[in-house]
C-alpha cells in the first residue's frame, strides 16, 4: 500500500495520541505471567500490537479487543515456542523472560540486524543465563530453559538497554530471591510496565543511580492497566506542526516525557504551551540550526531524530545530530537529500563527547545545512521512524509524493492518514 501525498499545506487542529506502541507490546507479553485476565486500556490498534498478539496467542493466550481496551487471558500457556509467527520480527525476544519465568522453557526466532543496524540481543541472554537459564543457539531459534527455576542475581548491564532491562524485570517477577538491575533504562515505558506489574502484585523498586531492584514473588494476579500516552507520536506530530507553520493541539501529551524534547524544538525556534490535557505546538519564529545528540533517557530520544532533522532542513544555518544509541539510524537522509535537502553523514563523533561508536566507521553524525526547499519525490518506506520522517518531507514539499511500503508507518502509528487528514494534510491512501 501507498500514500499519495500533496505537499504545502499547514496542518492545523487537534490531534489526540494513541498508546505508547512500546509499553503496549510489553504490556501484552506481561499478560502471559498471569493466569488471570489483565485488561489493557488505551491499547493503539497498530501492527506491531497485531503481532505481539498474534504471539500471545500463539503461547496459549485468548484476546478480546473492544475499541482500545484489549483484554489478554492465559489460564494456561499451551505452548512455550513461539516459531511459527506470520511475520517475523524483534518482539518474541521479549517473550524469552515472562516464558522462562512461567514454565521454565522458551524457543523463540533467531533475529537477524534490521534497517537501522545490527541489533544484538546479547545482554538479554547473558542476563538470563546469569539467573539460571540456559540457552542453546539453534539452526533458526534460540531455545532456552531452567531446570532449576530463575534466581534472583545482581545484573550490570553495560549500556542501559530498553528491551534488556524489561526481559529481566519481567523474569524476575517471578523468580526465586531479589534481583537487581545495575545501569537499568529508565524510560517512561518501563516505569509504566513497572506500575502495571507492581499492581498485579509483583515488588519492584526503582533506586538511585539506574538501579532496579525486584523481589520474586510466587504468582501475579491480573488487574487493569492504562497505558501511558505515545510520546513518540507527540514528537512525530509536534514536528509536522513547526515543520508546516502550522498550529496543532496534541491531546494527551505530557510534559514530563518530552522535556528534553521541548527545550530542543524551542531552541530550533519552535513553540509550545503546555496545557492541562495536551501541548499546543506552532513555529514561533524563523528556524535557526542547532547541535543535538540522542541519548538514552532523559536524553534526546534516538526515535525523535528523524522527524526533527525535518526541522534542521528548514532552519538557518549548519546543524549537526548525533546519534548515540543506534549505530545505523540514519538511513532516511538518502531520500531527503534526493527532495532537495543537504545533509553529509559522518562515521565521526561530531559531538562534545564521543560516544561508543567511536572509531567504528558507522554512519551516525549528520550535518545538516539549511534552509533548503524541498520538492516531491516518490519513495519506499524502510523503517518505521524513518517513514515518518519521509512523510513530514513530503508534506512539507513542493508538488505530489508517493510514499509506498507504508505498512512501516501502519505498524506504530494507528490511521495516520485519516488523522492527519484531520489537520488539513492532502494524503490519500491508494
Ligand atoms: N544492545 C546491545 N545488546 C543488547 C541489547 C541492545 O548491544 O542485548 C544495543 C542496541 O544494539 C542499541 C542499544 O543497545 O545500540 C539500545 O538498544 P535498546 O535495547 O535500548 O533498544 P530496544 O529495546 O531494542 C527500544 C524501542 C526502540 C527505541 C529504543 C531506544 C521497542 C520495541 N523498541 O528498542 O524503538 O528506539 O528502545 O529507546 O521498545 C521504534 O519505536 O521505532 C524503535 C526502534
Amino acid at each position: 500500500m501507498k500514500f499519495i501525498v500533496r505537499g504545502g499545506k499547514k496542518l492545523e487542529g487537534e490531534i489526540v495520541l494513541g498508546g505508547a506502541k512500546n509499553a503496549a507490546t510489553k504490556m501484552l507479553v506481561a499478560s502471559l505471567l498471569t493466569s488471570e485476565p489483565m485488561v489493557l486500556h488505551n491499547t493503539p490498534n497498530i501492527g506491531d500490537v497485531a503481532i505481539t498478539q498474534e504471539l500471545c496467542e500463539l503461547v496459549g493466550s485468548s484476546i478480546t479487543r473492544d475499541n482500545n481496551t484489549v483484554t489478554v487471558h492465559t489460564p494456561e500457556i499451551k505452548n512455550t515456542r513461539v516459531l511459527s509467527l506470520s511475520r517475523k520480527n524483534r518482539i518474541p525476544v521479549l517473550a524469552l523472560g515472562p516464558l522462562l519465568a512461567r514454565t521454565g522453557e522458551a524457543e523463540i526466532p533467531l533475529l537477524g540486524g534490521d534497517k537501522i543496524g545490527p541489533r544484538p540481543i546479547d545482554m538479554h541472554l547473558t542476563a538470563l543465563e546469569e539467573m539460571g537459564a540456559i540457552i542453546e543457539k539453534r539452526d533458526s531459534s534460540y531455545y532456552a530453559h531452567a531446570p532449576h527455576g530463575l534466581k534472583g542475581v545482581k545484573i550490570q548491564l553495560r549500556y542501559p538497554s530498553v528491551g534488556a532491562t524489561e526481559n529481566i524485570i519481567l523474569a524476575a517477577t517471578l523468580a526465586k530471591g531479589r534481583t537487581v538491575i545495575e545501569n537499568a533504562a529508565t524510560e517512561p515505558e518501563i516505569i509504566d510496565l513497572v506500575k502495571m506489574l507492581q499492581n498485579m502484585g509483583a515488588i519492584i523498586e526503582l533506586g538511585a543511580n539506574r538501579t532496579i531492584y525486584i523481589d520474586g514473588v510466587r504468582s501475579l494476579r491480573g488487574g487493569e492497566h492504562t497505558i501511558l500516552p505515545d510520546r513518540n507520536e507527540a514528537a512525530s506530530f509536534a514536528s509536522l506542526a513547526v515543520a508546516t507553520r502550522g498550529d496543532v493541539f496534541v491531546r494527551n501529551a505530557k510534559q514530563d516525557h518530552l522535556i528534553t524534547f521541548l527545550n530542543a524544538l524551542r531552541k530550533v525556534g519552535g513553540e509550545y504551551k503546555v496545557e492541562n490535557t495536551g501541548i499546543r505546538f506552532w513555529r514561533g519564529k524563523n528556524l535557526t540550526s542547532i547541535e543535538l545528540e540522542t541519548d538514552t533517557h532523559p536524553g534526546f530520544m534516538t526515535d525523535w531524530q528523524q522527524p526533527f532533522t525535518l526541522l534542521l532542513t528548514q532552519a538557518k544555518g549548519s546543524s549537526i545530530l548525533h546519534e548515540t544509541v543506534y549505530e545505523d539510524r540514519f538511513g532516511h537522509v538518502g531520500e531527503l537529500n534526493i527532495m532537495g535537502a543537504d545533509i553529509h553523514v559522518f562515521s565521526k563523533c561530531l559531538g562534545e563527547i564521543a560516544c561508543r561508536f567511536n572509531g567504528k566507521n558507522h554512519q551516525h553524525s549528520i550535518l545538516v545545512n539549511g534552509p533548503t526547499p524541498l520538492k516531491g519525490i516518490s519513495l519506499t518506506i524502510k523503517d518505521l521512524r524513518a517513514g515518518m520522517a519521509h512523510l513530514i518531507a513530503t508534506l512539507i514539499a513542493e508538488g505530489e509524493s508517493t510514499v509506498d511500503n507504508i505498512e512501516e508507518l501502519d505498524r506504530g502509528y494507528e490511521n495516520i492518514d485519516t488523522r492527519l487528514q484531520n489537520l488539513g494534510a492532502d494524503i490519500i491512501r491508494a
